[in-house]
């Protein structure tokens, strides 16, 4: 018997667990009870396929299972990538009782899941997240999608997940980078309204990085608590939910850029969290104090602090024009207004985030 926490997205009908707990991907019992037909496509990378696949299909034995082995990384995050999934579900005669299992990390998880949300107007998925930026924020909440080459994750749509089953084990194998990676995100849900949860992984950081169990499940269990409040209350992002892209339109921007998976995505995340926090502090929002505290938390979790050296002001102001928090021409920033105290706004001059990205690209050239 597996020892796991579970929590809820609460969202009526549409309610589903999140499972966090050791080798929970061998468990049969946990996944069978949300499969609801016969057939099960799973979907996972060549990297991911010889280290987990043959658990994943043992768990599944009871169904019919098929399996798509896509290729690995954030470049083949495409509309491309998604029609090698419908060209199996086809040939396969899958219909729309099927279920699909994202088993990887975000990567997978949002190219599954956007198959899922198209695939027959609808069908059902399951999350097995196996990265940490997936188990602490991708495989929860819904957003689908895949980017397009001249923004980030444009193409998608929310499609929620039947379950969420983290197996906490397969951190494991997970490299230092992509640790750090995950680790981007878990000091964002402190940054953004959380100074308690902040205060307890700047103290745990050198436990996180080292991979102790009891603090990555911890870190795991607050992160998924805290974004499963957020998703409940705004499943959609038509206020709050934003809040959970602090750091993400100055990311994305620098991911975009730099080309598809040369900056990992929590890498950007990290960066673009202490650009937020920096043009804060220049509009007089944020103590100096608290900038350099969030930065020597990135920094300590191993991530970068500043964009890219090749970057330039008017590139990051030509790709936050097409982030998804613009409306109406006018785009909205997540700023900070503290450590946790983090807020979605218009309320800052186009001169001003000019004249603070020139100088901000200077100091990283
Ligand atoms: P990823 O999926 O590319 O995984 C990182 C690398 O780790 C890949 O090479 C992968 O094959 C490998 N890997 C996966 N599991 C492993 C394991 N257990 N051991 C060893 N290697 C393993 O990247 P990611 O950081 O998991 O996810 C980033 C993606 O998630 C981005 O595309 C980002 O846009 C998306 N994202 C989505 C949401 C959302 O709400 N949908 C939120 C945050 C991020
Ligand atoms: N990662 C941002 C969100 O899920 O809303």
């Amino acid at each position: 018997m597996n020892v796991f926490s579970t929590l809820k997205v609460d969202l009526g009908e549409r309610s589903y667990p999140i499972y966090i707990g050791a080798n929970l991907i061998a468990d049969s019992t946990l996944i069978g009870k949300h499969i609801s037909g016969r057939k099960v496509m799973i979907v996972t990378n060549e990297f991911v396929a010889p280290i987990y696949l043959d658990a994943m299909r043992a768990a599944l034995a009871d169904f019919e299972t098929d399996v798509v082995v896509l290729p690995d990384g954030e470049s083949h995050k495409t509309l491309n990538t998604v029609n090698l999934i419908f060209d199996k579900l086809l040939e396969q005669r899958f219909d729309r009782n099927c279920t699909l299992v994202a088993l990887g990390g975000g990567v997978i998880g949002d190219i599954t899941g956007f198959a899922a949300a198209s695939y027959q107007r609808g069908v059902n998925f399951v999350q097995v997240p196996t990265t940490l930026l997936a188990q602490v924020d991708s495989s929860v909440g819904g957003k689908t999608g895949v980017n397009h080459r001249l923004g980030k994750n444009m193409i998608g749509a929310f499609h929620q997940p039947r379950c969420v089953i983290a197996d906490t084990k397969t951190l494991s194998t997970l490299s230092d980078a992509e640790l750090s990676a995950g680790l981007a995100e878990v000091i964002k849900y402190g940054a953004i309204d959380s100074p308690d949860f902040f205060n307890w992984v700047e103290a745990n950081i050198d436990a996180l990085k080292s991979r102790d169990a009891s603090a990555l499940s911890y870190a795991i269990e607050q992160s998924c608590a805290h974004k499963a409040r957020i998703v409940a209350a705004d499943e959609r992002e038509s206020g709050q939910r934003a809040l959970l892209n602090l750091g993400h339109t100055f990311g994305h921007a620098i991911e975009t850029a730099s080309g598809y998976g040369n900056w990992l995505h929590g890498q950007a995340v990290g960066a673009g969290m202490c650009m937020a926090a920096r043009f804060s502090e220049s509009l007089g929002w944020m103590r100096s104090d608290e900038t350099q505290r969030l930065g020597a938390l990135v920094r300590a979790a191993n991530l970068p602090t500043n964009p890219p050296e090749a970057m330039r002001a008017s590139q990051f102001m030509e790709l936050m024009s097409v982030d998804k928090k613009v409306r109406d021409g006018v785009l909205k920033l997540v700023l900070m207004r503290g450590i946790g105290q983090s807020v979605v706004t218009a309320d800052y001059e186009r001169d001003a985030l000019m004249q603070f990205l020139e100088s901000d690209c200077a100091v990283a050239a």
